[in-house]
């Protein structure tokens, strides 16, 4: 990533010259710093925070207030990424004024480029109403973790032909309503191709093959941080997690045994001081 911020355009322009673009999801200031500082192009601050950070067993149960609360922190950490904030369970479904505030909420306080909303043609209207007011929208459409109940668990969407169709038509459906990207989850490989194909804007896939124009994965899933839930489309790069387990683990026991904090890690006060105090409270005993 070059020294500039990333935009839209600066991802059109990758996607025509074919240059990966790379997103990772965020929540909290560092690990914003240290995404950016590895080269993450977008910055995600997904509604996943709520299972991987929050503990939630869906993404359901987050609120706008949780989204502000962390995307605050994520742009204070971002200085060159792209930061991109989730509009929460079934924002994108209310009024369109009520969208429209929701999502410059994200914006005005939370200090986010844009806003990701799941869904297909059902709400390409909010989508060009919020171009339209100048928001940059992110679709996402596959498997839309918010309608997990609705889809009867996680799994892979766009598997027989009405689907597959219905799918690209609804990302042609976003690009015309304004959308800049789409995030593409969980599909067969061979439609998030055909897909990245047909549309001009970006298409950055999570479980959905080695075709599109970025991938996006979740920052807890990669470093092995979100305990046994690991879909098989996520790579560990790093196990994080065993060594912040071995770091605490070795903490713990250095205090039980009172071989931490040692030397180096006090202070002492001045010899003549040490004698002041302490002959200040010669002849006091514990009753
Ligand atoms: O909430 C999230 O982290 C997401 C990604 C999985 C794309 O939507």
């Amino acid at each position: 990533m070059s020294g500039k911020k990333v935009t839209k355009r600066t991802l059109l322009g990758m996607k025509q010259k074919q240059e990966p673009i790379a997103m990772i999801t965020a929540y909290d200031y560092p690990s914003a710093r240290l995404a950016e500082e590895a080269g993450a192009d977008i910055l995600l601050v997904g509604d996943s925070l709520g299972m991987v950070v929050l503990g939630y067993d869906s993404t359901i149960p987050v609120t706008l207030d949780d989204m502000l609360h962390h995307t605050k922190a994520v742009t204070r950490g971002a200085k060159k990424a792209m930061v991109i904030a989730d509009l929460p369970f079934a924002t994108a479904h209310l009024p369109e004024g009520e969208v429209l505030k929701s999502a410059a909420r994200l914006m005005q306080e939370g200090l986010a480029y844009g806003v990701k909303m799941e869904g297909g043609i059902e709400i390409v209207d909010k989508v060009n109403h919020l171009t339209v007011a100048g928001i940059p929208v992110m679709g996402h459409l596959g498997l839309t973790p918010q309608s997990v109940n609705q889809l009867g668990g996680y799994v892979i969407q766009g598997k027989d032909l009405p689907a597959a169709r219905r799918l690209l038509d609804a990302a042609q459906r976003l690009e015309e309503a304004g959308a800049f990207a789409i995030v593409l989850e969980c599909v067969p490989e061979e439609l998030a191709e055909l897909v990245t194909k047909k549309v001009g804007i970006p298409v950055i896939g999570i479980g959905a093959g080695r075709h599109c124009d970025g991938q996006v994965l979740v920052y807890h899933d990669l470093l092995a941080m979100a305990g046994d839930f690991r879909p098989s489309f996520v790579k560990v790069y790093q196990d994080a997690g065993e060594v912040i387990r071995k770091g605490i683990a070795a903490y713990v026991q250095e205090v039980k045994e009172r071989s931490f904090p040692a030397e180096n890690h006090v202070t002492h006060l001045k010899e003549e001081l040490i004698h002041e105090l302490y002959g200040s409270s010669e002849g006091e005993t514990d009753q």
